[in-house]
């Protein structure tokens, strides 16, 4: 058999969504390696980057209990030593997620680029939470014949709807009664039965909720990130705030629907 290595590249701050990850990871190698970088190069807004949550402990001992075999949290010297030549994302780094985060997505692939050479993984694995993301990094990693195998993990939710994210620990209980628009318009949109009822029913029901501040919501093509003109293939996407926390979620198109 083949030498297979995985890396499960995180933030820390982690939830039950990167321990879904490691448990994926597991299905294709023995060695795990969780990778714990707050990677200053895809924050463009500094104190967004100071209060990112930090707690390697425990983050540390969490992956190691979900089945991580290394845990490597290099310093910003390591990652960076040298003068930092930024991956360009593209056209498709400059949408949505990219457009009030200039940088945001070159900031990403320089490090994941960092991360890969380092560790030397056969497959990385990446959630589906961050789907444009996602789609940025496969596309770069086949363009580039990296010959890693880049695996999706489904989003994970709370029992209430709410996507996990690292930042949902700045909600307050209100903060979080009012984020779960963002679950409940993706739900009732994706169940809709053309891409043109879906996005008014996203723009519709996310408007119900006064505390939420829209950024952006759209139904896109999975295969190319443009506006979907169908319901195959196509998944909706919400980003916004509540109280100054910023959410984002995706939901693929419903299979009924589409069948
Ligand atoms: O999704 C994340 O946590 C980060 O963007 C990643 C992929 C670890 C790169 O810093």
């Amino acid at each position: 058999m083949t030498h297979t290595k995985v890396l499960v590249p995180t933030m820390g701050a982690l939830h039950a969504g990167h321990l879904s990850l490691i448990e994926i990871g597991k299905q294709y190698s023995r060695e795990i390696v969780v990778s714990i970088f707050v990677n200053p190069l895809q924050f463009e807004d500094p104190q967004d980057l100071a209060k990112y949550p930090r707690s390697v402990e425990s983050d540390s001992q969490q992956a190691l209990l979900a089945g991580a075999t290394q845990i490597w949290a290099p310093t910003v010297e390591e990652i960076y030593p040298d003068q930092v030549s930024v991956i360009d994302s593209g056209v498709i780094g400059r949408k949505f997620e990219g457009v009030g985060r200039e940088g945001h997505f070159d900031g990403v692939l320089t490090v994941v680029d960092r991360l890969f050479k380092h560790v030397q993984p056969t497959h990385a694995v990446f959630g589906e939470k961050d789907f444009q993301q996602l789609f940025i990094i496969k596309k770069w990693a086949k363009k580039s014949k990296l010959g890693i195998e880049i695996i999706s993990a489904p989003v994970i939710r709370d029992v209430d709807g709410l996507a996990l994210s690292s930042r949902n620990v700045r909600l307050g209980a209100d903060d979080r009664k009012t984020a779960l628009v963002i679950s409940r318009a993706l739900r009732q949109a994706t169940h809709e039965r053309s891409v043109e009822s879906a996005r008014d029913r996203l723009h519709d029901v996310l408007a119900s909720e006064p505390g939420f501040e829209l950024d952006y919501a759209e139904i896109i093509n999975e295969d190319n990130f443009e506006p979907a003109t169908s319901a195959r293939k196509s998944r909706a996407l919400v980003a916004g705030w509540v109280n100054g926390v910023r959410l984002l979620d995706n939901m693929q198109m419903s299979a009924s629907v589409i069948a």
